[in-house]
């Protein structure tokens, strides 16, 4: 079991290497501005305001620029998020995700 997860991390660094699209210059601060668009749900400072929207401060950017192309393709799907997606340029994406990105989050586990 073990040996089967050090595998599959092994592989997801390897794709992470090889075969991501290297990232576009992104403008954290351009990003902050942007995300006026996504403050009633995620918060500007990417702690969701709503029961039903993730935390997204301290995402990984690629991750967050992965997830919001998958909604601007259709490939992943959601009521809100398909809509707000279908407006956003790579730019946006960019900077959007490299704002919430830069966000510095802690976590404070219970005993
Ligand atoms: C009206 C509410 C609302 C607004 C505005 C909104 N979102 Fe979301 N967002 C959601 C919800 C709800 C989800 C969860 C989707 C799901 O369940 O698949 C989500 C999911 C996401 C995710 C995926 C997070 C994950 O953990 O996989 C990202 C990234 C994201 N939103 C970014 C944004 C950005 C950037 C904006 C502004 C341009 C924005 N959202 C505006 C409600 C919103």
């Amino acid at each position: 079991m073990r040996n089967f997860h050090v595998s599959v991390l092994a592989g997801v660094a390897a794709l992470t290497i090889t075969g991501a699209a290297p990232l576009q210059a992104a403008d954290p601060a351009a990003g902050r501005t942007k995300a006026k668009a996504c403050r009633t749900c995620h918060g500007i400072d990417g702690i969701a305001k709503i029961p039903i929207a993730p935390h997204i401060a301290g995402e990984n950017r690629i991750y967050l620029e992965t997830q919001l192309k998958a909604f601007r393709t259709g490939k992943r799907e959601h009521e809100i998020m398909s809509v707000i997606a279908k407006d956003l340029s790579d730019a946006d994406i960019s900077d959007l995700s490299a704002w919430y990105a830069s966000i510095k989050i802690s976590v404070e586990v219970p005993e």
